[in-house]
């Protein structure tokens, strides 16, 4: 396990000092490391940064005076340790020895003169953390480039409860293919089918280990991710665009219902898992590589399904590394683009026709306030008002204006899901 741990410590450095993405850095991880330490990896760094405010709160008002700023590699072990000890199940020796261990084990040597101090603060928290906790704010979790927008949007007690389900592994969905028993597979996958339709596992296992997986009968997609195709309503026979589409989700969906897909993205590498997906499930879409901004089909199309480039705020149950490396310059920056992609879209569907925009975030910029902005330069499209009828839609989920707004705090007592936005839009006959 002190692999491990050594191996944690160099996440959390690449991710919080260095800026890369925690899938990436864990993707990285040696080959030969062991499941299990993979794994013990994955749940200490993804638990640490989830709980990242509260646990700095917890080290700052322990220490006299501050860490000098070239001891980040100190703080990093306090984290973890703490982590360890307030967060997962690890004997408190167990953290206080290694996260000790792993200060003598840094190349820089001055950190050795900080194991009195690493040893205090860890032993203090054995006795008083549980109750220093309870003193806190779950919300100190999150930077105030969410808190502040979210207060505003969704109001505290709603942040409140966000936060409280981003802080928990999130389980496994699973969307099955239309017409497969969905009790039969519930059984078989030992999971609950959720009201809006999809199959709720807890997580644990390898994926490519779970029945009907081989013979692609289900595929693996957040609840509130599947709930944006749905408000094309019925897609069979009709030419669809699926906009932004690796590495898939929505175009197994539209293929599954029956369209004629055409998947675009720009980036070839997601299309091509874009592709194994289709394959293993036995699908079929038209494969294209280009920028949304530009790419134009040869004729008008039926529909649009614009899954936009975003922030991804409303994933940080899964992606809680969000939340420290983005910041709202990359929401500023974000938004024109979207707003580009969504005028050019437009631009291609027949009179008549449908758009879906969607977004995995919980900023109002890149949702309400987009389709607003769009409808205002745009008089020939108006909204398609989403209602508690919508096959899987829950009526909490409709906005006053008839958008889809998913909040991870729903469906909380199942797990929660991911934060979506998505708005129906019909163009003018
Ligand atoms: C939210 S993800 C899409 C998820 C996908 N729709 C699904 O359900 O699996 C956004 C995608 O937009 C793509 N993208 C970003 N900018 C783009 C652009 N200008 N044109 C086309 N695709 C773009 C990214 O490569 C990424 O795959």
């Amino acid at each position: 396990m002190d692999k491990a741990r050594e191996a944690a410590l160099a996440t959390l450095g690449r991710i919080l000092d260095k800026n890369q993405d925690l899938d990436r850095v864990l993707a990285a991880l040696p080959d030969d490391m062991h499941p299990r330490d993979r794994a013990f990896v994955r749940q200490l760094v993804a638990t640490c940064l989830r709980q990242l405010g509260r646990i700095d709160d917890l080290i700052d008002t322990s220490l006299r005076k501050p860490l000098p700023p070239r001891m980040t590699v100190v703080r990093h072990i306090l984290r973890l340790g703490i982590t360890q000890l307030l967060f997962m199940d690890v004997p408190n020796h167990a953290a206080i020895n290694t996260s000790v261990d792993l200060l003598g084990r840094q190349k820089d040597k001055r950190t050795a003169g900080f194991k009195g101090l690493v040893n205090a603060v860890l032993r203090r928290m054995t006795r008083q953390g549980k109750s220093l906790l309870h003193k806190q704010d779950a919300t100190q979790n999150l930077p105030d480039w969410l808190f502040e927008p979210w207060e505003s949007a969704y109001g505290g007690e709603a942040v409140s409860d966000i936060v409280t389900t981003q802080s928990i592994e999130p389980p496994l969905d699973l969307s099955l293919k239309p017409g497969e028993d969905a009790e039969h597979w519930a059984k078989e996958l030992d999971a609950d089918i959720l009201p809006t339709g999809s199959l709720r596992r807890k997580s644990g296992g390898r994926i490519e280990d779970l029945p009907g997986y081989g013979d692609g009968l289900w595929w693996v997609q957040d609840t509130a991710a599947s709930l944006p195709a749905t408000l094309l309503g019925n897609v069979k026979g009709q030419h669809v665009i699926d906009m932004c589409a690796a590495p898939g989700g929505k175009s197994m969906q539209l293929a599954a219902a029956g369209a004629q897909v055409t998947a675009v993205d720009r980036s070839a590498n997601r299309l091509t898992r874009l592709k194994e997906n289709m394959t293993r499930l036995g699908l079929e879409a038209q494969i294209i590589t280009a920028d949304g901004v530009e790419w134009t089909p040869d004729a008008p199309v039926d529909a649009v399904l614009l899954d936009a480039p975003c922030s991804t705020t409303g994933t940080l149950r899964r992606h809680p590394d969000v939340a420290w490396l983005k910041g709202q310059e990359d929401v500023d920056k974000l938004v024109p683009l979207q707003a580009k992609l969504l005028a050019h879209c437009a631009s291609y569907v027949r009179p008549g026709g449908l758009m879906v925009y969607c977004v995995c975030s919980l900023q109002p910029e890149e949702g309400a306030a987009q389709i607003e902005a769009f409808l205002a330069d745009n008089p020939d499209w108006q909204r398609q008002q989403i209602t508690p009828s919508d096959a899987h839609i829950l009526p909490e989920m409709i906005t006053p204006e008839g958008d889809l707004r998913t909040l991870p705090s729903m469906l909380a007592d199942a797990g929660g899901m991911d934060g979506f936005f998505a708005a129906g839009l019909i163009k003018s006959t």
